[in-house]
């Protein structure tokens, strides 16, 4: 369903990715890891459009979403995206972050994004957060919330760029274990992360990048069993310590 084909793409003279090819089944789900700076937050924006591409494509589901003129918006509604930094607006409660994208774009009344976002807060636990503004909440119930809110669009690929990253081990754990219980949802989901167990559990394939290069995929047995190259072994070594 998403095909990234020779994909490179430069921050001035800095050449960041490098030759990216990767072609994603709908329903996978995806982990990337890699050291620092590789390029893997990078790589995410590219694929829903928060960075223009320098050359190469980017195709969803027949059509290429890389060029200039493509409705950016509208990518960012099938594939939306979960940061480390959760990004929920201070201003506005609970309720209000999660209902504000659906009903400006249209996709629902906001009586109806009211009804959903409150089953959704609801099976997370939060429903009694609903008029709280997100800094009375933890950085995991904000982040939980945040993924709500990315939800709340029915995308069908979510990004998620170190969602746990910020956050403390019990809070982590919170996140993680939400994560893994959208796997039932059938939807695709590409997560960079260095939760190495969380990986193991979660991913149906696992892509190790390297200096703006896809160095190895496979299996969560092939990468973490079986490493070929001799700098995955190092990586892994490293994060294990
Ligand atoms: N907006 C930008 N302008 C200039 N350079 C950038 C920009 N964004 C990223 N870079 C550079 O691109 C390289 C890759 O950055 P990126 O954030 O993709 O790495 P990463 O693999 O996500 O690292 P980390 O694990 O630390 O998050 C880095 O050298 C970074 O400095
Ligand atoms: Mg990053």
């Amino acid at each position: 369903m998403l095909e990234v084909k020779n994909l490179k793409k430069k921050f001035s003279n800095n050449l960041v990715l490098k030759d990216i090819n990767l072609s994603i089944q709908e329903g996978e789900r995806i982990v990337i890891i890699g050291p620092s700076g590789c390029g893997k937050s990078t790589l995410l924006r590219c694929l829903n459009g928060l960075n223009e591409i320098t050359s190469g494509e980017i195709i969803y589901k027949g059509k290429n979403i890389s060029k200039k003129e493509t409705n950016k918006e509208e990518i960012r509604k099938k594939i939306g995206m979960v940061f480390q930094q959760f990004n929920l607006f201070p201003h506005l409660t609970i309720m209000e972050n999660i209902i504000l994208a659906p009903v400006k774009h249209k996709l629902m009344t906001k009586d109806e994004a009211i009804k959903k976002g409150k089953e959704l807060l609801e099976k997370i636990n939060l429903l009694e957060k609903i008029n709280s503004y997100p800094k009375e909440l933890s950085g995991g119930e904000q982040q939980r919330v945040a993924i709500i809110r990315t939800l709340m669009m029915n995308p069908e690929v979510i990004l998620f760029d170190e969602p746990t990253s910020a956050l403390d081990p019990k809070m982590k754990q919170e996140v993680l274990e939400l994560m893994k219980s959208l796997s039932d949802l059938n939807l695709t989901m590409i997560v960079v992360t260095h939760e190495m167990n969380f990986a193991y559990e979660f991913a149906t394939r696992i892509i190790y990048m390297e200096d703006g290069i896809i160095v190895e995929e496979g299996t969560k047995e092939e990468i973490f069993n079986k490493p070929k190259s001799k700098n995955l072994k190092e990586f892994l070594k490293s994060v294990r310590e």
